[in-house]
C-alpha cells in the first residue's frame, strides 16, 4: 500500500537477528521454571517467532500462548484504555511467564497484561520488548529485557503496522 521509498531503516535485519540471539541467552540465564511465553498480538508476532526460535537454540523449551490486547486501534496515539480481544487458554498458576511485546510506549498495554497474569496466580511475570520509547511512559513499568531503545517517532515494520500495513518489512523503519 504505502510507498516504501518513504521508509528509512532504523534497525537493520542483521542487527535485529544479533540482538535477539543475545536476548535469548539473557532469558535462558534466569533459568525460568515451567516457562510460558505470551506474545501480545498483533505487533509482536515477528519478534516472537524469531525470539522463540532463538530461545530454543539457547536451550529453553517454553510453552507458547497468545493474548491480543487493544489499546491502540487505528490511531497513531494510544487511547488510554486496554481491552482483551483474545485471551490465553492455559492456566498461568505457579508458572514463570514471559510477556513479549513489540514496543513499550505509555506502558499501559504491558502493565495491564502483567497485572492480569499476576492476579491469576503466575509465579512471576517478566516482560521483554523489542523496542522501548523511554520518554513516553504514562504508567510505572520497567521491562526486564529490552532489545533496543527507540526514538520518540512512529516506527513500522518487523510486525509493527500503520493501519495493518507494513508489518512485512524485515527491518524496523521510520516513516519520513
Ligand atoms: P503502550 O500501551 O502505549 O505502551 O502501547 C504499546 C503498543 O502501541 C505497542 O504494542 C504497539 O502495538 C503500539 N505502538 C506504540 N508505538 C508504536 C509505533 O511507533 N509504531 C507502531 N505501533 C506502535
Ligand atoms: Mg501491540
Amino acid at each position: 500500500m504505502t510507498n516504501k521509498s518513504t521508509i528509512q531503516v532504523l534497525i537493520s535485519e542483521e542487527d535485529i537477528t544479533k540482538r535477539i540471539q543475545s536476548l535469548a541467552v539473557e532469558i535462558a540465564a534466569i533459568n525460568p521454571r515451567k516457562l510460558l511465553v505470551i506474545p501480545v498480538l498483533k505487533g509482536s508476532f515477528m519478534f516472537a517467532a524469531d525470539l522463540i526460535r532463538a530461545m530454543h537454540r539457547a536451550g529453553l523449551s517454553p510453552d507458547v500462548e497468545f493474548i491480543q490486547l487493544s489499546s491502540y486501534r487505528k490511531a497513531k496515539v494510544s487511547s488510554g484504555q486496554v481491552d482483551i480481544v483474545k485471551d490465553i487458554e492455559s492456566s498461568v498458576e505457579d508458572r514463570d511467564i514471559l510477556l513479549l511485546d513489540d514496543i513499550l510506549e505509555s506502558g499501559r498495554t504491558l502493565a495491564y497484561a502483567k497485572d492480569l497474569l499476576s492476579a491469576r496466580g503466575a509465579a512471576s511475570v517478566l516482560t521483554c520488548v523489542l523496542l522501548e520509547k523511554p520518554h513516553k511512559r504514562a504508567v510505572q513499568i520497567t521491562p526486564d529485557f529490552v532489545g533496543f531503545e527507540c526514538p520518540d517517532q512512529f516506527v513500522v515494520g518487523y510486525g509493527m503496522d500503520v493501519a495493518h500495513s507494513l508489518r512485512e518489512l524485515p527491518f524496523v523503519g521510520i516513516m519520513i
